[in-house]
C-alpha cells in the first residue's frame, strides 16, 4: 500500500514519527484532495437564540436555505447544534468548498446580504466563521463507511492507510509534516475578556494568529447493537465530555480558543445518533499537547484502543476526525451574539461604525 504519507515521505526534511514495524491494530482511512484542488474553504454559519427563544429548527432551516441556495452554493454542507454554556441555543450550518471561484461567488454574495443587516434589530445572533485550507495542511483519520466533512466532499479519495494508532499519527498524516514541524508563531498564551459588550452589535474579530488549529471530531452509535452502545454510554461518552469541559474551562491553558460539542441535524432538523466537537486552538501543538499529556484525552484514548482491541472488525461505534492547520485567511463575525460565542473573548474586536467596509478574507 502506497499513501500520499509514504509517497512525500521520500522527500522528507522531518522524519517521520510511526515507530519501525508499526502496524495498526485495525485498518484506518485517510481521504485525500484531487490534485485539480488547490485551496479548501470551510465555513461556519451559526444561528443563535437566547434562552428559552428556540422554538424548533424550522427558523434556522428557512434561514439557512436563504443562505446556500444561490450561485456558488457549498460542494457540501451539514448541520448540528449544541446548547452552550450560556443557555443560548446556537445551530450552524458547516459547508465546504473545493473551488476558489464558487466560494468567491457565494461569498459576494453573503457580502451584501450581511452588510446591509443591522445587528440591534435582529432577534437572533448570526455568525460567521470562514477558514482557507490548503490540502498539504489537514489530515483526515476515518472509517471508510463514515465519512464526514471535507471527506464528504465529492472530490475526496478515500485510501487505506498504515498511519495510526501511535502518538504522532495526526502529524505524520499532514503532508506538511515532511518539511514544517508546526512551531507556534504565537508569541502569548490566551488571554480571555469576557465582559466585552457583544450583545446587539457588529463584531469583526481582527488579529487572528495566522497558524490557528480547527479539529472536527466526530462520533456515531447508529450502528451499535445493546453491547457497544452501553460501552459507548457509560464509558466513553462521560469521557469525552468531561475533556470538553476541560477544554472550555481552560482556555489559556490548553490555547482552544473555541470548542462546540454539537449533535447532528438532518436535513430536516431531526436529531441524529451522532456528534462532533468543533474545536479551535491557538496551533497544532496546543491541540497535539492536550491529546498527547493531558489525563482527560487519555482517558477517552485508552478507552477507544481498548475497545478497538476487543471488538477489531466488529466495533460498531465509528469515529472520524479532521484537523486543518490554517493560514492567514480567517475571518470571524458576530452579529448580536453573545460574548462567549466563538473566538470572541480572545482576540481584538473590531465594532465598525460603519458597515460599509466588510472585507472577505
Ligand atoms: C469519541 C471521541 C474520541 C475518541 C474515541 C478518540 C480517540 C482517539 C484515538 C484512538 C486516537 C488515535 C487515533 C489513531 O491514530 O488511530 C486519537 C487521536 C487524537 N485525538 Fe482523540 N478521540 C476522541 C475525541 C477527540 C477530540 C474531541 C479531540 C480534540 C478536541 C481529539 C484529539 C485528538 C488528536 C489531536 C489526536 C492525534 C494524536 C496523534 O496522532 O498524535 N480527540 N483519539
Amino acid at each position: 500500500m502506497e499513501t500520499l504519507v509514504t509517497q512525500t515521505s521520500r522527500l522528507r526534511s522531518l522524519p517521520m514519527k510511526k515507530p519501525e514495524g508499526h502496524k495498526a491494530v485495525i485498518q484506518r482511512y485517510s481521504s485525500r484532495v484531487d490534485q485539480s484542488v488547490e485551496s479548501l474553504r470551510m465555513a461556519v454559519l451559526g444561528y443563535q437564540e437566547a434562552p428559552g427563544a428556540h422554538t424548533g429548527p424550522d427558523a434556522f432551516l428557512s434561514h439557512l436555505a436563504e443562505m446556500i441556495s444561490h450561485t456558488g452554493a457549498p460542494f457540501h454542507h451539514d448541520i448540528s447544534m449544541c446548547v452552550d454554556d450560556q443557555g443560548f441555543t446556537n445551530s450552524m450550518a458547516v459547508c465546504y468548498w473545493q473551488d476558489e471561484a464558487q466560494f468567491a461567488a457565494w461569498s459576494a454574495r453573503f457580502d451584501q446580504w450581511w452588510a446591509a443587516l443591522d445587528p440591534s434589530s435582529l432577534s437572533v445572533g448570526l455568525w460567521i466563521e470562514t477558514f482557507a485550507v490548503a490540502p498539504e495542511y489537514r489530515e483526515t483519520n476515518l472509517f471508510q463507511e463514515y465519512l464526514r466533512g471535507l471527506s464528504a466532499c465529492p472530490m475526496a479519495k478515500i485510501e487505506p492507510m498504515d498511519e495510526s494508532g501511535y502518538w504522532g499519527a495526526a502529524r505524520d498524516r499532514f503532508a506538511a509534516s515532511a518539511h514544517d514541524d508546526f512551531a507556534p508563531d504565537v508569541h502569548s498564551d490566551l488571554q480571555a475578556d469576557l465582559h466585552r459588550q457583544t450583545l446587539g452589535k457588529r463584531i469583526i474579530v481582527s488579529d487572528i494568529p495566522s497558524r490557528l488549529c480547527v479539529i472536527r471530531s466526530g462520533v456515531t452509535w447508529a450502528n451499535c447493537g445493546d453491547e457497544q452502545l452501553a460501552s459507548f454510554e457509560s464509558n466513553l461518552k462521560p469521557k469525552l465530555d468531561a475533556g470538553m469541559a476541560f477544554l472550555r474551562a481552560n482556555p489559556e491553558e490548553t490555547g482552544c480558543c473555541s470548542l462546540r460539542q454539537v449533535t447532528c441535524l438532518s436535513a430536516e432538523g431531526t436529531e441524529q445518533k451522532e456528534a462532533y466537537s468543533l474545536g479551535i486552538f491557538l496551533t497544532y501543538r496546543h491541540l497535539e499537547k492536550w491529546a498527547h499529556d493531558h489525563p482527560t484525552h487519555l482517558a477517552i484514548y485508552t478507552r477507544a484502543l481498548a475497545e478497538r482491541k476487543k471488538y477489531q472488525e466488529k466495533l460498531e461505534l465509528l469515529t472520524y476526525h479532521e484537523i486543518y492547520v490554517l493560514n492567514e485567511n480567517v475571518r470571524c463575525e458576530y452579529l448580536n451574539c453573545q460574548p462567549r460565542t466563538g473566538v470572541l473573548p480572545y482576540f481584538t474586536n473590531q465594532t465598525p461604525d460603519s458597515t460599509a467596509s466588510l472585507s472577505n478574507s
